[in-house]
């Protein structure tokens, strides 16, 4: 934003010169009068901007930036083993729902964006060094919000359970004193652990199902839409069951962002409303998650 104000003021100062000193004519005392204005509301700009760095967050909603963006680059951590949201994709670069709209809020806002794989459970303590936000299909909790902000929420999802084919696990009481694979460090993970201490942690979720199919877990928690992935990955051999059967609550995806940064979050929040408003938003969902 800073830089933007200088380059603002130079041309209105450029601009004073040039009519000062206009070639052919001497510039008329009304033109250098308005161009002078100019270069003082500039100033006065420039002025008001730097006070507003200062000033508490509640006050400054209308001209911050956020400073993670000062340098042009949005770095964006994720964890490319969650499809539809996010994978590798044939050119081994990460793809997917998450990073088609991390993409498009970049572009709205004017920077480039730089995706960062990592594991899921390093993402939220990176935020802020590492990365400045992530966007990994990541549910808004309780906890993680002691640590990070979120933007609004943009898909709601819920937990599923995957089983082998032949699997006789119907009810909330069926899942006790199973042996459990999850994400580590996910919300499924966090389910498990409070079902059992025989939770299997993986790092890269298609492992976790790969390891039901072997039969060395009983059952596989993880979120809707990769659960129906796998399920198609591996027909036959799994079924995924709405975790709204054993009584799992819905959950909100967000991106999550350096905690006290409302600027970010403003400004995301602002190309996200844009993203919906221009029906991009329901594009990325039909070619992602819909085609699934
Ligand atoms: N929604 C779940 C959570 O927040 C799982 C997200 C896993 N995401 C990923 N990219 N691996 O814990």
């Amino acid at each position: 934003m800073k830089k933007f104000l200088a380059l603002a003021l130079t041309a209105a100062m450029t601009m004073t010169m040039l009519t000062a000193c206009g070639s052919s004519e001497p510039a008329s005392a009304e033109e250098t009068e308005a161009a002078t204005e100019e270069t003082t509301e500039a100033v006065e700009e420039t002025t008001e901007a730097e006070e507003s760095t200062e000033a508490p967050a509640e006050e400054t909603a209308e001209a911050a930036t956020s400073e993670a963006l000062a340098d042009g680059v949005l770095t964006v951590g994720t964890n490319a083993e969650f499809p539809p949201f996010e994978y590798v994709g044939d050119d081994g670069e990460p793809d997917g729902f998450d990073m088609a709209l991390v993409k498009a809020i970049g572009e709205k806002l004017g920077v480039e964006v730089q995706i960062e794989n990592m594991e899921f459970a390093s993402l939220v303590s990176s935020i802020g060094s590492k990365i400045d936000i992530a966007a990994a299909g990541m549910t808004v909790t309780d906890e993680r919000k002691e640590t990070v902000d979120f933007t609004n929420s943009y898909y709601e999802a819920v937990q599923y359970v995957i089983l082998p084919a032949d699997s006789e696990i119907a009810t909330a009481d069926d899942l006790k004193d199973k042996a459990i694979g999850v994400q580590l460090g996910t919300t499924g993970d966090f389910i498990a652990e409070e079902l059992t201490s025989n939770v299997s942690q993986y790092n890269k979720a298609v492992d976790a199902v790969n390891d039901l199919v072997n039969g060395r877990v009983d059952l596989v928690i993880i979120d809707k839409n990769p659960a129906l992935v796998f399920e198609n990955k591996f027909e036959g051999q799994v079924v995924a069951v709405d975790g709204a059967q054993f009584g799992f609550e819905p959950e909100e995806y967000a991106i999550a962002l350096p905690k006290g940064d409302t600027a970010l979050a403003d400004q995301i929040n602002a190309a996200i409303d844009e993203l919906k408003a221009d029906g991009t938003f329901d594009e990325l969902v039909k070619t992602y998650i819909e085609a699934e």
